[in-house]
């Protein structure tokens, strides 16, 4: 069936990878991707899509209640995938009224929007975040008790519960995707991963929170976005669906990793002040998706992870241009007082 799909927040990292993962599979399906292009979203993330004729770039907030409905009756809209948000702990411990706005009144400002306009499907792409911090033992299962501890994680639950409202309450087709930690391809440089191999190249100081035993379940960006694809497809109405790799890591072994792939010193690291309500440990249970979606992973964490290197090694300009000017702003408040 030929679809127009609005995919929202589609030049930061899992929108841009979205996007072109959804280009590739679904070919004959149009993509209008609207992004608002905050610090954390960057055109050239998807510059090769710019002459493709099934991808439609529109800069915009999903706040604007007009500007939405007009895309999804100008480009009669089949389902949205939103993803756009505020996604980074740190900034919303450092401000948290911009997560409120983005994450919880944007996404409703959708849902009025698809509701209005009888959208077909709603997939909202949630985070384990949600369900807040494990001990050591045990799994996030979908029943888990939505326990957020941070303002980016309270918003995400705030906007995960309003979609479901929209489809017990008004009988929109809803479905939520809650992941685990991506890393990949094009992944904004504040997040882990980005973080460590930007600075370790720049020959900067590699700051791990507190003691870095803290835990997160990788997956990569792909594989993320083929189990969104199968959710959108295949999701059962107003279900919810964790999706992770069972990939547990503790946060120095990762940095360890990574220098050793870099072949960089590990007196690089740094450890520094805890991040200030740090959940210690996230690991998802991701049976129901493999059982229902016939989802599962294909990519194994070593390969992932060198690929991952390999793509920073190789783009160092799209990294290097983004680490200055508000970056640097950003990044002096966040580790100045650590
Ligand atoms: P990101 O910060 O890289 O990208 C977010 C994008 O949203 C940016 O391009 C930004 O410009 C855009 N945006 C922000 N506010 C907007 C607005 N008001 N209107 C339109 N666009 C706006 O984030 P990401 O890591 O790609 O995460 C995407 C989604 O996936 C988020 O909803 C996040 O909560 C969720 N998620 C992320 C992860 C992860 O590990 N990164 C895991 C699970 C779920
Ligand atoms: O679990 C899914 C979530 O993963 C997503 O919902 C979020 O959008 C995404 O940002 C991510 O949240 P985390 O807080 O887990 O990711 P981050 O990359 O910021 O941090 C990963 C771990 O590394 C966490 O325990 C904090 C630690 N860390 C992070 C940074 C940036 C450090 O030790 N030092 C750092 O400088």
């Amino acid at each position: 069936m030929t679809r127009t799909v609005l995919v929202t927040g589609g030049a930061g990292f899992i929108g841009s990878n979205l996007a072109r993962f959804l280009r590739r599979e679904r070919p004959e399906w149009k993509v209008v991707n609207l992004d608002k292009l905050t610090y954390a979203g960057n055109a050239e993330s998807v510059a090769d899509l710019r002459q493709d004729p099934g991808h439609v770039f529109v800069r915009g907030d999903i706040a604007n209640a007009e500007l939405v409905e007009h895309l999804i009756r100008h480009h009669a809209v089949d389902a949205i995938l939103n993803l756009a948000a505020e996604s980074h702990v740190d900034r919303s411990i450092l401000g948290p009224g911009i997560f409120v706005q983005t994450n919880v009144s944007g996404t409703q400002v959708l849902l009025e929007a698809a509701r209005t306009a009888r959208v077909k499907r709603f997939l909202q792409i949630s985070t384990d975040e949600v369900y807040g911090s494990l001990g050591a033992s045990g799994k996030f299962t979908e029943a888990s008790t939505l326990r957020p501890s941070s303002p980016y994680s309270a918003s995400k639950a705030a906007a995960d519960l309003l979609v479901l409202a929209y489809g017990h309450t008004f009988g929109l087709d809803v479905v939520v995707t809650r992941c685990s930690n991506n890393y990949g391809p094009y992944q904004f440089p504040e997040k882990l991963i980005p973080l460590m191999i930007a600075n370790a190249l720049e020959g900067r100081r590699l700051p791990v929170y507190g003691d870095g035993m803290q835990v997160r379940d990788w997956i990569h960006v792909e594989d993320h976005c083929r189990a969104l694809l199968a959710a959108l497809e295949m999701g059962r109405g107003g279900e919810i669906y964790n999706i992770g790799s069972d990939n547990e890591w503790p946060n120095i072994q990762i940095v360890g990793r990574l220098l050793e792939i870099l072949q960089k010193p590990r007196e690089l690291i740094e450890h520094v002040k805890d991040r200030p309500g740090h959940d210690r440990r996230y690991a998802i249970d991701a049976a129901k998706a493999r059982a229902e979606l016939g989802w599962s992973p294909h990519i194994a964490f070593p390969d992932g992870l060198k690929g991952t290197v390999e793509w920073y090694l190789q783009n160092r300009g799209w990294w290097e241009r983004v680490r200055t000017g508000d970056y640097r702003t950003y990044y002096d408040r966040n580790y100045g007082a650590r």
